[in-house]
């Protein structure tokens, strides 16, 4: 007997949903879109559980008849494509006629609509489909335009269900996808619902500058540079970030063509070629950035969610816009003064070539004074003498913890002192012999020569105190004297709440600002706004589908990375030495959070060698 089966439709219908739809965000894009082909002007989305539950978006477009009610859930039913010529100049955002029926499929669905001039009375047309069998066709009493309202999605299809993340992790892909189209369509008004939580209400406007403004607050913009530039067929234009904006993820990413929202390999290569020289590798750029191109030049055929796209002149529009951004930065700022921090010809002035902001001239300074008071109380105690200096080591079992100080003594994980009667298990192993470049402790142990990195030293080490007290649950907190108000995406909103371990954090008002009132004590003497995006940024699009520890891991990295003295940063001898015993204290004390080395070693067998002794 043969082994190949004809399948069932409704498992057919599953498997072509599956393309499609893979998560509730998803059908919230292939929803807006059809509300957006439909000439809506407002758009109004709903969710609940992340939209695992319910999505329910309703628009006030050019709706349906009774009739096209039914086709719309038929495959390959669309009223947007006719020929085989249509295919190659498609200007509407829809084109399949898979959307509805891919939902449906997977899904308990009703769908209410009426053409906008027949509506009333009973000129409306309600569709129930639960798993694509139709359950309900009547006319109802309807205004006009469309309503979806999607229940359960994959109630019948638990492999896919299984693979669902947390509700905030649906929720912030659901407020990331309208964000897009919010800000690709500044004239229509879009609000999104999470539960009760109003996360996007933005009402028409006329340009991208003020939709931008309502999405993300008033500081987004100032440091961005705007981008408009035309060649042959092809516009870009947009935002971009400077060289002193970096970004851990390309979370702040959003790429448009033609008003659709892409993931564009060939976008992202350009702006990687752009940025390469500019901000340091694994930091990313933020874009709002859209490519206006005739349709005939581009395939938006090409993959199933319909966010790839092919460009038919792929090297020249690549070109173009790498020599667009190009000039725009170049523009804004000279390259000569990007070597601040790409190669600092004065150490002492210049900031860390990765602290998460570029700093210049007095922000330097303004970091310099920071860490000097940091260390203000350890400087001001008279030197130990110099016997003493190099004979104490903190003993294996860790730094003195801040959690278990005295009160009096408790201050921020910055770089506590050397505890000088502290049992000197190891006496001398790293002897510090000084400072280099005001960026590298030199140091001996009996048989090695050792170079540490200062920063990602303290950074490995405030990295593993602050896992320590969140693993305690006891991470000591500094109240802000100022709380900071922060404008946040509505997406970053979603995600704060998980990651704000250590943090007191609270919305302010309604729209995107939150106000923070206290700081891991850690962090008391960090740029809180800078600290806090930074988290956003590492925990990026994915964030909330990671596990707490995951979380934990980046936020304590973010951390470490903000509060980590800086390169180029003169420090005392017995602060270096305290750094030292204590990096040598730590679990891993050969690299920093992010994996980078911390120490450059040269064994004495080496040197030994070099100079033919041995
Ligand atoms: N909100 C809406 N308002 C008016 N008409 C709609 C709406 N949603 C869907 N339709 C109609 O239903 C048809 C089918 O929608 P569906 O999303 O399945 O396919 P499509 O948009 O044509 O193509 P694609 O599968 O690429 O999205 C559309 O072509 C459109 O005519
Ligand atoms: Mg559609």
């Amino acid at each position: 007997m043969g082994k190949i089966r004809v399948l069932s439709e409704q498992l057919i219908n599953q498997i072509a949903a599956g393309e499609i739809v893979e998560r509730p965000a998803s059908v919230v894009k292939e929803l807006v879109e059809n509300a957006l082909d439909a000439g809506a002007a407002r758009i109004d989305i709903e969710v609940a559980r992340g939209g695992r539950e319910r999505i329910t978006i309703r628009d006030d477009g050019e709706g349906m008849s009774h009739e096209d009610a039914l086709l719309a859930f038929e495959h390959h039913a669309t009223s947007k494509l006719r020929a085989t010529e249509d295919l190659e100049r498609i200007a509407s955002l829809g084109f399949r006629g898979e959307a509805l029926p891919s939902i449906a499929a997977v899904s308990r669905l009703a769908l209410r609509t009426a053409e906008r001039n027949a509506g009333g009375a009973a000129g409306g047309t309600l569709v129930e489909i639960h798993g694509g069998v139709i359950r309900d066709v009547r006319p109802i009493a309807w205004a006009g335009g469309t309503e979806l309202v999607v229940r359960d999605l994959f109630f019948n299809v638990p492999a896919r269900k299984k693979f669902l993340r947390a509700e905030a992790t649906e929720s912030a892909h659901i407020a990331r996808t309208v964000t897009h189209y919010a800000l690709a369509w500044p004239a229509v008004h879009f609000t999104l619902l999470s539960g009760t939580r109003r996360v996007i209400d933005v009402p028409p406007v006329r340009s991208l500058d003020e939709r931008i403004h309502q999405l993300f607050g008033d500081e987004f913009l100032a440091d961005m540079i705007s981008v408009d530039a035309q060649e042959g067929g092809v516009r870009l234009s947009g935002f971009i970030s400077g060289p002193h904006q970096r970004r851990a993820s390309t979370e702040a990413q959003y790429f448009f063509v033609n008003g659709r929202m892409v993931r564009d390999r060939l976008l992202a290569t350009a702006l990687s070629q752009v940025y390469r020289g500019i901000i340091p590798g694994g930091t990313y750029p933020a874009v709002i950035l859209f490519v206006e191109i005739p349709a005939t030049d581009i395939d938006v055929n090409v993959h199933p969610a319909k966010t790839e796209i092919r460009f038919r002149q792929a090297w020249q529009v690549q070109t173009f816009i790498r020599r667009t951004l190009e000039t725009a930065i170049r523009a804004h700022r000279p390259f000569a003064s990007l070597a601040d921090w790409a190669a600092p010809a004065e150490p002492a002035d210049t900031p860390a070539g990765d602290t998460p902001t570029g700093e210049t001239g007095s922000a330097a300074d303004a970091v310099r004074q920071r860490v000097h008071e940091a260390l203000a109380d350890f400087s001001a105690r008279p030197a130990p003498p110099m016997e003493r200096r190099f004979t104490f080591t903190h003993g294996s079992t860790g730094a003195p913890d801040a959690t278990t100080a005295s009160p009096a003594d408790r201050r921020p994980e910055t770089m506590a002192p050397p505890v000088p009667g502290a049992a000197a298990t190891e006496t001398g192993r790293w002897r510090v012999l000084g400072q280099w470049r005001e960026s590298f402790i030199v140091a001996v142990s009996p048989d090695e020569l050792l170079v540490v990195d200062q920063h990602v030293a303290h950074e490995r080490v405030l990295y593993e105190a602050f896992r320590r007290q969140l693993g305690e649950r006891a991470v000591p907190r500094q109240r802000l004297l100022v709380p900071e108000t922060l404008e946040l995406s509505p997406a970053h909103r979603e995600e704060l709440d998980r990651a704000a371990a250590g943090f007191e954090i609270e919305p302010f008002g309604s729209g995107g600002t939150v106000v923070i009132k206290a700081v891991p004590a850690m962090a008391s003497r960090v740029e809180v706004e800078l600290l806090v995006r930074d988290i956003l940024d590492r925990l990026g699009d994915a964030g909330a589908s990671f596990s707490i520890d995951e979380v934990q891991r980046r936020v304590a990295a973010a951390l470490a990375c903000h509060a980590a003295v800086k390169i180029h940063t003169p420090l005392e001898p017995e602060v270096m030495q305290s750094l030292v015993d204590r990096l040598l204290a730590a679990e891993e004390p050969t690299t920093c959070p992010h994996g980078r080395p911390v120490v450059l070693r040269l064994h004495i067998r080496d040197v030994e060698k070099g100079f033919k002794r041995a």
